[in-house]
């Protein structure tokens, strides 16, 4: 009778081994078997009431059992012990023939790099870069600037105010000023910054936009001067070809005041329903003049001794000039995309 069970239990456990393919499962398995309340562990209890003759015989075939289910629990737990390092290892294999990660290296945005060859240009011909506050001191945008509180002027340029005292600044000339109250001729200086105006958001237009001023102060500086050095300018960041005119213009703080165009570099020239000249053939480039009298006198400077000139440029202009860029807007949305097409190292 208990042989029978014993038969019957090694049976079951070895189709049940079969089975077990994971530690948990074998570990069941064991419990099923060999636990407190194990299957053989029940059959091992029964032993103390059997008749002597029949406990030893039992008890030997039962101790048999457990043996022989120890070692086959053991040996299958060794074996999927090993299968786990097998696959692991599988898992882990390094292909070293596989090409390596491309590490995308950063360049500089179109802008940067158009206003580092500007700066390099006149820093090659003695100018130096000198930097003014974006939030700037109303007197530094216009009054020193011979832009009086009242003046008309100050509607086109659609300020941002601070508050009274302050604005933030609409161009760089303010920049002029700082210079011509702390310096003494001969100066030539460059201001690179941003500027902010109340203006459309268009093709051409942003309200946060960069300008690049220059000026230059000394005995004898003509408007001949000016045209040279920007006529120079134009050429070696547009190409030797580049077509370039000027206006006659008005600046409250130059006279004679000009703007230079140059030829419009999206259409070649008086595209119909081009958005950048709009249809007018020319791209206005930059403002410049003579520094007016008032102006220097204004600063310190004798107007009786010392002559200069100054412009303002926008490098977003020369930048969207250089690159073909059909709309100035793309500058400013950092669309990684777009910008590395002109990536340059
Ligand atoms: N500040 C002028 C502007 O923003 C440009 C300019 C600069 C004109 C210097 C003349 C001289 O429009």
């Amino acid at each position: 009778m208990h042989d029978d069970d014993l038969m019957a239990l090694s049976k079951k456990f070895d189709a049940m081994l079969e089975v077990s393919d994971d530690p948990a499962a074998l570990e069941n398995l064991r419990l099923f078997l060999l636990g407190k309340k194990g299957e053989l562990t029940a059959l091992l209890k029964t032993l103390s009431a059997m008749e002597p003759d029949e406990r030893r015989a039992f008890g030997q075939k039962a101790n048999e059992f457990k043996n022989y289910a120890e070692n086959k629990l053991d040996e299958a737990r060794r074996q999927n012990d090993a299968k786990q390092i097998e696959n692991a290892l599988g898992l882990e294999k390094i292909d070293v023939t596989r090409p390596g990660r491309r590490r995308p290296v950063g360049r500089k945005h179109p802008l940067t790099q158009v206003l580092g060859e500007m700066k390099d240009l006149f820093v090659g011909m003695g100018f130096t870069i000198e930097e003014g506050p974006e939030i700037e001191k109303d007197y530094y945008n216009f009054e020193a600037l011979n832009i009086p509180a009242n003046h008309p002027v100050k509607d086109i340029q659609d300020t941002f105010y601070i508050d009274g005292q302050f604005v933030l600044r609409t161009h760089t000339s303010p920049v002029q000023v700082r210079v011509m109250e702390k310096r003494k001729p001969p100066i030539r200086i460059i201001a690179p910054g941003a500027v902010y105006r109340a203006d459309d958001w268009d093709a051409t237009h942003s309200p946060m936009f960069h300008q690049l001023e220059g000026m230059l102060i000394d005995k004898n500086i003509t408007f001949g001067d000016l045209k040279g050095m920007l006529i120079f300018f134009a050429k070696k960041l547009l190409g030797e070809d580049v077509g370039v005119r000027f206006r006659p213009s008005f600046f409250p703080f130059t006279e004679p005041s000009a703007e230079m165009d140059v030829a419009c570099y999206s259409c070649g020239g008086g595209g119909r329903g081009c958005r950048v000249c709009k249809e007018s053939g020319w791209v206005e480039l930059l403002g410049c003049g003579m520094i007016h009298p008032n102006v220097l006198s204004m600063s310190g400077i004798d107007p009786a001794e010392y002559t200069g000139w100054a412009f303002g440029m926008g490098p977003g202009r020369i930048t969207t000039a250089r690159f073909n860029i059909p709309d100035t807007r793309l500058l400013f949305e950092n669309d990684m995309q777009f910008l590395n097409q002109f990536n340059r190292p």
